[in-house]
């Protein structure tokens, strides 16, 4: 039986993917890259591991654990089980120590930890600088200090919206070093989410930049956190924003103002790091749920800084002392940065390459000539840029020499197999191996990847279950499906790097990963960790992710709530009422079709949908900007009042009368719909 690839791409035919995903690819001998020695070299030794690391988790994750540095070591490993398993209880660590301090200490001070290269490029090229892990050391000293003095006590979450600057990292470490959970927002989210998410957290300190730079322009960042202030009014919990002068571009100043260059020369550098405890929140990072509000994910210290590092190491075969350059072209505001720019490489002592900006600035071949000009030995990017790079032509990295080039890896979504293809061959040279990596906020890590020296790569697929995690394909009672019956995704047994809940949400917590799948079936039984992914399994064991099976939205490799952007076109006076939902789009994958019904008085054109798409990406961002908006008259639903958001699906994505349309209340507005025009 042959898998049928997520329609990702309009032109892509079925007999094209067809034919690609039979090809198997073997791991290359590690003599042939020149990598070193691979830390896993054969299908045998991984099959091994992966059993003892699932039959015998305590013993397998405290052999592990040595690999951090403990201020006071644990007395158990794993202790209790899901929904709220802990790890490493009664031990303490610091994961800025883990990252920045220890390698002071171990002597490679002056060695790199963060290579970073700004996105102008002047007559003498881009800015580039190189932080050795003694600067990070004092940098995250004095802003942890620095912080201390804004009143910042452990426990309190600090909220970071900045540009992708070594500041942005620092930001991150001085955080961790002091003991104050961080939360992270992208840069590209507007004013109001940014409101929404400091209101959660009850955010006193703000750290953000004047600016950033995105595609030759500047993002106004200082003004969208004055905006989102002046939005929360006297509900704000905000005390100080911490301002970085990056782009230099002019900026309001207020009472609340302070200057990140006066905070840090009158802050000193001896900032010894907090010991924490192994279950201390170390992060709190917002993802879209299916109902508006979004969640706030917590991620603790010792877990899920082991869990990163682990991954890290093996997934990319990360080896200090090896020339290894690593590049993971993710913002730090998602959780692929969190995890694969900073917690799971920096342990490895690789350095860790940020940019600041665009792959198109000033020109598609941007990414090629970073990758020329630092020899990047590692290169970790979305399927959602692999597609923009096939449509811009190969011209690009033929430019350019890619050969220090020698894992890719991918992330965000189902890879197509001729993206794969086109990856493997124009990037990495047929050489490279190519590691799709499935996880998820949620998951802290990778939880389904190849390894680069043991798998067999088959496009599309992301393989094999990573150490320590028993995944499972299941139907809704607990059983496992047969190989190649599609079915849930789901995760039998703790592992290090899940979260460990919602932040000030327990049920939701427990409703949304705990509630759907129970050993045998028995509602009073063990449950499982759903991911909220379809998934099957080959016969060869090997995982094909189908997507999610809820709402959500997958958009250039970030979930999308449908509601969010649902609540941001009904705010708009002419929107009634609006349904949001994915369409296969060439490039991101899946993009956003809205339905929208109008009040009365207001005119259906294209005036309007320039308007409705300007309004979303001012209330969420420019990511959620729909692709296609349509006016209906009404929306189909089911008796209850429930929006069939599965029907405007067909509808959107022009495929017709697949759908069970018995639950629908009016058959005359399916009709009606379909005669609605993108
Ligand atoms: C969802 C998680 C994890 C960082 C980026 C997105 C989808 C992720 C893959 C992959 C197929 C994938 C899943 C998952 N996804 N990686 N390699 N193959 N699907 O993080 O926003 O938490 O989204 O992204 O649907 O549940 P996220």
């Amino acid at each position: 039986m042959t898998h049928k690839p997520q329609p990702t791409s309009g032109s892509q035919d079925g007999i094209e993917s067809a034919l690609h995903e039979d090809r198997v690819f073997p791991p290359p001998a590690s003599a042939d890259l020149g990598l070193g020695k691979w830390h896993v070299g054969s299908m045998a030794e991984y099959e091994a591991e992966h059993r003892r690391s699932v039959e015998d988790q305590d013993g397998y994750w405290g052999e592990i654990a040595k690999r951090l540095r403990w201020m006071k070591p644990f007395d158990s490993v794993l202790s209790g089980g899901f929904p709220e398993p802990r790890w490493f209880e009664g031990g303490q660590l610091n994961a800025c120590d883990n990252c920045v301090d220890r390698f002071v200490d171990e002597g490679h001070g002056d060695e790199v930890a963060i290579i970073w290269e700004g996105e102008p490029v002047g007559d003498g090229g881009p800015e580039i600088r190189r932080v050795t892990y003694k600067e990070l050391q004092e940098q995250t000293a004095r802003l942890g200090n620095a912080l201390k003095k804004l009143g910042a006590t452990k426990g309190d979450v600090i909220t970071i919206y900045m540009g992708m600057v070594p500041e942005l990292a620092i930001a991150m470490l001085a955080c961790a070093r002091i003991g104050c959970p961080h939360s992270v927002i992208f840069g590209g989210f507007s004013s109001q989410a940014i409101a929404d998410r400091v209101q959660d957290a009850s955010s006193k300190i703000v750290i953000t930049c004047d600016g950033g730079w995105r595609r030759g322009k500047v993002v106004p960042l200082k003004e969208n956190v004055d905006n989102a202030i002046e939005m929360m009014g006297d509900t704000s919990p905000v005390e100080h924003v911490l301002c970085f002068g990056r782009c230099h571009n002019k900026i309001a100043w207020g009472e609340l103002d302070r200057c990140w260059n006066e905070a840090m020369e009158a802050a000193s550098a001896d900032c010894p790091c907090e010991p924490m405890g192994s279950e201390d929140m170390l992060f709190l990072l917002y993802t879209s749920g299916s109902t508006g509000k979004p969640k706030g994910i917590v991620h603790t210290t010792a877990g899920y800084l082991l869990y990163a590092a682990h991954t890290g190491r093996l997934t990319f075969n990360l080896e200090p002392d090896q020339n290894q350059v690593y590049w993971c072209t993710a913002d730090c505001g998602w959780i692929t940065g969190h995890s694969y720019i900073v917690y799971g490489i920096l342990p490895n002592r690789v350095p860790t390459l940020m940019y600041e900006g665009a792959p198109n600035a000033p020109a598609e071949d941007r990414f090629w000539d970073i990758v020329e000009r630092h020899k990047v030995t590692q290169f970790y990017t979305a399927p959602t840029a692999i597609r923009a790079f096939m449509k811009w032509g190969d011209e690009h990295p033929k430019k350019h020499d890619l050969s220090s080039l020698k894992i890719l890896g991918t992330v965000g979504e189902p890879i197509n197999p001729a993206a794969w293809m086109w990856y493997r061959e124009l990037i990495g040279g047929n050489r490279c191996p190519i590691v799709d990596t499935y996880w998820q906020t949620e998951t802290g890590g990778h939880v389904i990847t190849p390894l680069p020296g043991a798998t067999d790569q088959h496009p599309g697929s992301c393989t094999r279950p990573a150490f320590g995690v028993d995944a499972a394909v299941v139907q809704r009672d607990g059983t496992e499906c047969e190989a190649d019956k599609g079915g849930l995704m789901v995760i039998r047994k703790p592992w290090p790097g899940m979260l460990r809940g919602v932040f000030g949400d327990r049920q939701r917590f427990i409703d949304t990963y705990f509630s759907t799948v129970y050993e045998g079936g028995d509602v009073d039984g063990t449950p499982y960790y759903t991911a909220g992914d379809g998934a099957r399994r080959d016969t060869h064991g090997n995982f094909w992710i189908m997507g999610r099976i809820d709402d959500v939205i997958n958009v250039s490799g970030h979930r999308m709530g449908t509601m969010e952007v649902e609540s941001a076109l009904v705010a708009h006076d002419a929107v009634v009422e609006a349904a949001v939902v994915g369409v296969p789009h060439e490039i991101k994958g899946t993009g956003i079709a809205a339905f929208v019904t109008l009040a009365s008085g207001f005119e259906a054109g294209d005036d309007l949908k320039k308007q409705l798409g300007a309004h979303v990406a001012d209330q969420i961002g420019a990511i959620a900007r729909p692709d296609q908006v349509r006016f209906a008259e009404a929306l189909p639903k089911t008796r209850s009042g429930k929006i069939m958001r599965r029907l405007l699906r067909d509808i959107a994505a022009g495929v017709e009368g697949t759908q069970d349309t018995s639950t629908l209340e009016d058959f005359n507005v399916l009709a009606k719909l379909r005669e609605t025009e993108e």
